[in-house]
């Protein structure tokens, strides 16, 4: 039976139930039968553009239209068609082929594993009633139904992308005090420790033992983006670095802390490998303590005046060679005794942590700490709410942040939605300006 062919390219069905052990990668092959136009290898090209054979041309994905014809390959070329019996082609089709060409020949054209996408080939042996909604290429096989099929997910993922070494399927719980999931290997090496490229900067951290998600992306760079080059940054909850580490590339001072001492492991890697230890303080103490010492750490022991974004090693040797010098060594420029903004990146928990602001510059130990607070600085705050409607989001977040500061918010509030987590739970960040009367109170 004739037919049009780019409606077949699909793999064939996997016979019976795959398993990873006795997974056989033949049974994925499938031999289209069809028609090819032989012709002299010069002519080729006409009989692609001309517009009788358009609509009869082979057009699968990744495979050539023309080869080689094994009888002449010297001279003669085949222009694969996409049909296997001539009354498919059009009259004029047929017209052209009699008076251009040197006739038609049948060929078989054979796609095997290596042919098919791995959420092709993921479809194939899942059964049908799991097909629509199958994890695809980089998806966690997370959902229950998919669990048995995982090792044999895994192993397809591996096949089909050369450079991925380990395939993790992440568990559903997560570590309640530091964030990171738990995972089981489904396929490949036992190699947990990643290197992950995030905006100039990279990271390498253990997926095991602590936190990352490269869905907040944007969120890291909406936030460094908010930074000038002269801002001290107080990052609250910072993980391996992705919010701490360009702010630093960037020319900012930064107070980089967590509690999770792997975390702090990394992150103190990272720093390094990123060139910006000068301009990064890594500490590990729980956030409330780091919020309430870090305004006198800042002061007592400030990081030298901004020189401005940090230069690549091309930039240096670029400015080398042209004799380029810093208009002012950083010993000259004002200390940077201020810290300009709090990241609070904790969603599950951060707004309970600002009751820690109430009274970090009430000491009576009066020495220049409370003037350098001429401006409070701004805090970004990420939550979770249950409320999906904008205005009740901001009402019910508001709400919950001025119970814990014991203060209304006033000036320069916004909220950003960062992403919506799940059914009915969407995170936020909100940003404010510390109130100045949250930050002198008494109590
Ligand atoms: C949601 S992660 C965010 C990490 C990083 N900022 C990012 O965007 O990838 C929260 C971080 O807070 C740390 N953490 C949890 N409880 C903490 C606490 N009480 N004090 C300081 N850090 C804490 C966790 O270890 C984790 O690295």
């Amino acid at each position: 039976m004739s037919r049009q062919l780019y409606l077949q390219a699909t793999p064939p069905e996997y016979p019976g139930v795959a398993f990873v052990n006795t997974f056989n990668r033949d049974a994925f092959t499938k031999k289209l039968d069809i028609l090819a136009v032989k012709t002299s290898a010069s002519k080729t090209g006409s009989i692609l553009r001309a517009p009788e054979m358009r609509r009869a041309i082979m057009d699968l994905p990744r495979i050539r239209s023309v080869d080689v014809d094994p009888s002449d390959p010297q001279d003669n070329r085949l222009v694969l068609l996409r049909v296997s019996d001539k009354v498919e082609l059009s009259p004029d089709a047929l017209k052209y082929l009699e008076t251009e060409t040197k006739g038609l020949v049948p060929h078989t054209v054979t796609l095997g594993y290596d042919y098919w996408s791995a959420d092709e080939i993921i479809r194939a042996v899942l059964p049908e009633h799991l097909r629509d909604g199958a994890p695809s290429g980089f998806a966690a096989t997370g959902h229950i139904e998919y669990l048995p099929f995982k090792r044999l997910i895994g192993q397809i993922i591996l096949d089909k992308n050369k450079k991925i070494k380990t395939v993790v399927n992440k568990l559903d719980s997560i570590d309640a005090q530091f964030r990171f999931f738990k995972m089981e290997l489904i396929a490949g090496e036992p190699d947990f420790v990643v290197e992950h490229h995030e905006t100039d900067c990279s990271f390498v951290f253990d997926f095991r033992e602590v936190y990352w998600n490269s869905r907040l992306h944007t969120e890291h760079a909406r936030l460094v983006d908010l930074f000038n080059h002269e801002d001290v940054i107080a990052d609250v909850f910072a993980g391996v670095g992705p919010f701490a580490i360009p702010s630093a590339k960037k020319g900012c001072a930064v107070f980089a802390n967590d509690l999770n001492p792997n975390s702090v492991k990394y992150l103190a890697q990272n720093v390094q490998s990123n060139n910006v230890s000068q301009l990064v303080k890594v500490s590990c103490e729980d956030g409330r303590e780091f919020i309430r010492s870090v305004f006198r750490r800042s002061y007592d022991d400030p990081f030298p005046g901004s020189k401005g974004p940090l230069l690549s090693k091309t930039q240096q040797n670029l400015a080398r060679r042209k004799k380029i010098t810093p208009d002012s060594p950083s010993s000259e420029l004002p200390p940077r005794r201020r810290v300009s903004h709090f990241v609070m990146n904790l969603p599950d928990s951060a707004i309970t942590f600002l009751d820690a602001f109430r009274g970090v510059l009430a000491s009576d130990e009066v020495d220049g700490l409370r003037e350098a607070y001429d401006v409070m600085p701004m805090v970004h705050c990420h939550c979770f709410t249950r409320e999906c409607e904008p205005d009740k989001a901001e009402a019910d977040i508001r709400q919950r942040v001025e119970e814990k500061l014991g203060s209304k918010l006033t000036t320069e509030v916004s909220l950003h939605l960062v992403r919506s987590v799940a059914p009915n739970k969407e995170m936020y960040c909100i940003s404010f300006r510390l109130p100045a009367e949250v930050a002198l109170s008494s109590q």
